[in-house]
């Protein structure tokens, strides 16, 4: 993946000398030169009910999605001033802004007035109008035009803005819940993990592209495919695949959330000594931030993936966004941002794709019973772990 790149172009911001694969090197080693990977202690078995059954699917919506902290996206994806995106969770679209002032704001995208979606795709404006009757709302929501006035003339126009989702900024990342009752706790969320997401100042790093994906697999499937290296030679094998050591990762949870460390394919000249460690071109971070968003680093940047469930528990959709580490200062580090952003995105679209689109039917039609994860798949277990946890639910064995 990181052949074709010059690898003396660099991008300014990014964690630098907090990087936690110096932290991770000699554990990198001793993986790579005994050609295993951190095990979980033992295999667990998932049942596949958990994949497909309605009403553990109903369960996790509603305690998980329409209950829990979930991530909006990347600060980054809104970084100025009228930035905004839109995106369907669940059954919900969602206006995802910032204002005037640099506040993010989780909007619904349902038009006060008769209910008409609002905005769509991404963009820059102070000014989202209604297609419908032409209503206008600011970034916060508020409502700041609407023809015909004479018509709404004993309406209380603070009483139809558009309603806001409770969401807090933290890290680099915008978090929010759709209960509208709840007080968002971004630190209570992220516990120790908050910690590991700011040494990477992902606050200042800038959105290059985005991509959408629905898969007919339940999210945790979705998931699990960012949770593991263990693939990397089968399905990436003739892309992304010989950049990295398959099935070579440490392992650390962060409360809930968890960090794999990948080997990349240099480090074995970096455990034969034959090689100065380089974090950034000889490790990939794989984290978990529970339950829907995975990142994944790169030499310039990362990858900001989002998983969300479907009301089908058969279905799930996928938000890849390319971030770099800051942006680009020449014509030469926006064509370096846009080559590292295409690979990444294929490798999801045309190769876990297809894959994953065969999990699906294979887990809602399956007799065997089980899932069976091994112990070189902690992080998959992880997933499950922390989801039977907040369901109240005993872990899996
Ligand atoms: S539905 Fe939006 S202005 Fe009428
Ligand atoms: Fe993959």
């Amino acid at each position: 993946m990181t052949d074709q790149i010059d690898a003396s172009v660099t991008i300014a911001g990014g964690p630098g000398d907090a990087h936690p694969g110096y932290e991770l090197l000699d554990r990198l080693i001793a993986l790579v030169d005994g050609g295993t990977t951190d095990l979980a202690d033992d295999i667990a078995r998932i049942p596949l009910d958990h994949y497909r059954a309605p009403e553990r699917h109903e369960a996790e919506l509603d305690t998980i999605f329409r209950r829990g902290t979930l991530c909006a996206g990347p600060s980054a994806a809104v970084a100025e001033p009228g930035d905004f995106m839109v995106r369907e969770v669940l059954d919900k679209s969602l206006l995802i802004t910032r204002d005037r002032d640099g506040v993010a704001h989780v909007l619904l995208n349902y038009c006060t007035h008769r209910g008409a979606i609002i905005a769509e795709g991404e963009g820059c404006t102070q000014r989202h109008t209604c297609p419908y009757h032409a209503w206008s709302f600011d970034a916060s929501g508020t409502l700041v035009g609407l023809p015909g006035a004479e018509g709404f003339d004993t309406l209380d126009r603070s009483t139809v803005g558009l309603v806001e989702l409770p969401s807090e900024e933290r890290a680099g990342f915008i978090f929010y819940t759709f209960d509208l009752d709840a007080t968002p706790d971004a630190a209570a969320h992220l516990g120790p993990f908050a910690a590991e997401l700011e040494r990477w100042n992902f606050a200042g790093y800038w959105k290059v592209a985005t991509m959408d994906l629905e898969f007919n697999a339940n999210w945790k499937s979705t998931m699990e495919a960012f949770a593991e290296t263990y693939h990397f030679p089968y399905v990436h094998g003739a892309s992304i695949g010989p950049g990295v050591i398959g099935n070579t990762a440490t392992f650390d949870t962060f409360g809930r959330h968890h960090r794999l460390g990948a080997a990349l394919v240099r480090m074995r000249e970096v455990a034969a000594g034959d090689l100065e460690f380089d974090p950034f071109w000889h490790t990939s971070m794989l984290y978990w931030c529970c339950p829907d968003l995975m990142i994944a680093n790169s030499p310039f940047g990362a990858e900001i993936i989002q998983v969300t469930p479907m009301v089908d528990p058969g279905w799930s959709r996928l938000r890849h966004t390319y971030v770099t580490m800051g942006p680009p200062s020449s014509e030469e580090e926006l064509e370096v941002a846009q080559v590292m952003s295409r690979p990444a995105a294929d490798a999801i679209r045309l190769e876990d794709g297809p894959v994953l689109q065969t999990c699906g039917p294979g887990l809602a039609h399956g007799e065997h019973g089980f899932a069976t994860i091994g112990r070189n798949e902690p992080g998959v277990q992880n997933i499950h772990r922390q989801v039977d946890d907040l369901l109240g639910l005993r872990s899996p064995s």
